[in-house]
């Protein structure tokens, strides 16, 4: 079964007893159990029937053998981060996303050690690795840089040495990179982004192969509590069936855009990985099946004022959504970093982001081309 079949169809086999189509929605927090029987159900923080059915289908999207899914993408990243012990280093890609920054900010107290390390640069990641070293983290493409790195080359290189490779796939989305096929052990996912796709759930997800990792997962998640409802289940799964038709669209519609921008005197650097002059275009070219549906740009002129005038795009955080979406980084999403990171690292204070939506591409161009003229 390929790709869009498996999205469609699994962890929606039809019911035995109703012919229901759907995974119907399980609310029970609890289950009755006359018999001991450990395989039934027991508690709604433990296991739940809406929730297999759409871990099914996250499964399938990586030909994985397990997803466990979250309620939310941070609580998918504290699940990985538990695999960690006192004593222990953790290398990071060097402009993660800011939530993810904040919640490594908490390590130190728990005797964790953090590099951030530019993962697309080979050298630097040689410098960084030593025997502490447990775990890398690879956010690719960045966000809000959209820096891309080689995942092919950065998993072979940690392969054999005890460390394992955590790849941050919220960005690209599985439709268009699949790290687990690249030598990743665990694909993140804030489903909250493309795959539930309507703006309208948080939820999180991990996808790898490996038995004693989904052990470990499903009982943090069992004890931490960090499980998604069967509500939010439900609507991660609905929209997880047309993630590949809203991709394409979106993914389109950036470009689109993009290259509006480039016509536009009051747009400096554009940061997208589809542009023949990015530093990693060729990178990108190899390992997604298109640049993606978010970029950046230098607004040449006063961030405030733009994004006030944008009649189209919801001035808001989050991307991957059927609607466009524009945010200033250095005081939205990125705000927890340090300024003087921040600069260091690239990431001005009037870097726009874009998340490009399934709008109509020509009135999307409309809109940003008018905003952007200083008036
Ligand atoms: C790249 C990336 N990873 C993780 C997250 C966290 O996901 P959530 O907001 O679902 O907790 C986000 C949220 O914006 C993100 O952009």
């Amino acid at each position: 079964m390929r790709f869009d079949t498996r999205l469609v169809q699994l962890g929606q086999e039809p019911d035995r007893q109703y012919g229901d189509v759907v995974a119907a929605i399980h609310v029970s927090a609890t289950f009755e159990r006359r018999v001991q029987d450990p395989l039934a159900y027991f508690y709604g923080r433990g296991e739940n029937p809406t929730r297999e059915a759409l871990e099914r289908c996250l499964a399938a999207l990586e030909d994985a053998r397990f997803a466990t899914a979250f309620s939310s993408g941070q609580a998918a990243a504290t699940a990985v981060l538990s695999l960690l012990s006192p004593g222990q280093r953790l290398i990071a890609s060097d402009d993660v996303y800011g939530g993810t920054y904040s919640l490594f900010t908490r390590l130190a107290r728990y005797g964790i050690s953090v590099d951030y390390v530019d993962l697309t640069d080979l050298g630097s990641l040689d410098a960084a690795v030593r025997d502490d070293v447990a775990m890398l983290w690879v956010e690719t493409p960045t966000n809000p840089l959209f820096k891309v790195a080689d995942l092919d080359r950065v998993c072979a290189y940690v392969r054999g040495r005890g460390i394992r490779v955590v790849v941050d796939n919220t960005v690209a989305g599985p439709a268009l990179q699949q790290p687990l096929s690249l030598g990743a052990d665990v694909s993140l996912y804030s489903t909250t982004k493309s795959i539930a796709g309507h703006s309208d759930v948080i939820g999180g997800a991990l996808v790898y192969h490996d038995e004693e990792l989904h052990n470990e997962f499903r009982s943090y998640r069992t004890v931490a509590g960090n499980v998604p409802g069967a509500f939010d289940c439900f609507l991660v799964h609905r929209g997880l069936k047309t993630l590949t038709l809203r991709t394409e669209r979106q993914v389109g519609n950036a470009g689109r855009l993009v290259e509006t921008l480039r016509s536009c005197d009051r747009a400096g650097k554009i940061h997208y990985p589809g542009l023949a002059d990015h530093p990693q275009h060729a990178v990108a070219a190899r390992q997604m099946r298109a640049p993606g549906s978010v970029f950046s740009f230098e607004y040449l002129g006063d961030p405030e004022k733009l994004l006030g005038r944008v009649r189209l795009y919801a001035c808001a955080v989050s991307l991957g959504g059927v609607r466009s979406l524009i945010e200033c980084p250095a005081v939205m999403t990125h705000a927890p970093i340090p300024r003087r990171t921040r600069l260091r690292l690239g990431i001005s204070d009037n870097l726009i982001r874009v998340s490009a939506g399934i709008e109509d591409p020509a009135d999307l161009a409309e809109d940003l081309r008018t905003a952007m003229e200083d008036r």
